[in-house]
């Protein structure tokens, strides 16, 4: 299950980040360094808030090894940021969650392997990562053209969907979908249309919705997200993309697949 996955990574990454140095946090004496210990070249790290105005803020918590900026809070057009210089021989790792509603993502904002190459500025060793947060996609570049920036797609989101593939007669179909919290109230849905939505699941798999569905004398209500369904959902889908639950209504039963191709059904009408 993706929440797994989750708790894994976030372990692994504190398994492998290095021993970082971040700007006033540490206890330097530069005068007579380790042996084993090089400082090389300067780093920055900025974290910029383009979303639009008028929305949620951003919160956003960034780590290291050994660093832990504690959780944030940034208004449109507001950044954050933080200096530190990397160990030649260090593996030096930021990653941040960042939250957005009810959107959220996780991923590395400097490593050295990927990241460190997008940060580069030419003609200096030094490293600049500038990252714009906006509503599509987070994108990061070494000075504030928009032009040559990476695009990181906001992820670890599921999509429900639900679609008729029963006849209008006798009835056209209709659906109605709740968790504990939500109630998408009653739709109906016409022929090959779909009704759907997305959420960001809780880490701990309890998130469930079910939806009640009638078409002419017939009804069934049932789960359409829990963590069984989930373990299909998110088979096979990378750490952290999003990913879907597609249902299609038929006349004779509810199937589910993850990705709009090979369908397995599990429930059928009463
Ligand atoms: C900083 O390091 C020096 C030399 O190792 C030590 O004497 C001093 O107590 C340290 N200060 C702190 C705040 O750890
Ligand atoms: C948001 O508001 C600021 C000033 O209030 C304005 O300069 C900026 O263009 C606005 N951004 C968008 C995307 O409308
Ligand atoms: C999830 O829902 C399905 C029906 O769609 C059901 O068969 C299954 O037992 C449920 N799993 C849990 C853990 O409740």
């Amino acid at each position: 299950m993706k929440f797994l996955f989750l708790q894994c990574f976030i372990l692994t990454i504190l398994f492998f980040a290095s021993t970082t140095l971040s700007s006033g946090s540490k206890n330097r004496t530069l005068s007579s360094p380790p042996s084993a210990i090089h400082f090389t070249d300067r780093a920055e790290v900025h974290i910029r808030s383009d979303l639009p105005n008028n929305t949620n803020p951003l919160y956003f918590r960034c780590q290291s090894k050994d660093t832990d900026f504690g959780m944030r809070k940034l208004n449109v057009g507001e950044e954050f940021y933080w200096k530190f210089r990397l160990q030649v021989w260090g593996r030096t790792l930021y990653f941040c969650h960042f939250y957005w509603g009810n959107r959220q993502s996780i991923f590395n904002v400097y490593d050295k392997y990927s990241v460190r190459y997008l940060c580069a500025i030419p003609g200096s060793d030094d490293l600049m990562c500038i990252w714009k947060v906006r509503e599509e996609a987070f994108y990061v570049s070494h000075d504030n053209k928009r032009k040559d920036a990476v695009r990181v797609p906001l992820i670890g989101h599921v999509v429900v969907h639900i679609y008729s593939r029963v006849p209008n007669q006798p009835s056209t179909l209709k659906i109605h979908c709740q968790s504990k919290d939500t109630d998408f109230g009653e739709h109906f849905l016409k022929t090959d249309d779909q009704f759907y939505w997305r959420f960001v699941p809780h880490l701990t798999g309890t998130t469930l919705f079910f939806c009640q569905f009638n078409w002419g004398s017939k009804s069934k209500t049932f789960d359409v997200y829990n963590s069984t369904i989930d373990d299909i959902c998110s088979a096979g889908v990378s750490s952290f993309a999003s990913y879907n639950c597609f249902w299609e209504a038929r006349p004779d039963g509810f199937y589910l697949s993850n990705d709009n191709k090979i369908w397995q059904k599990l429930n059928t009408w009463t």
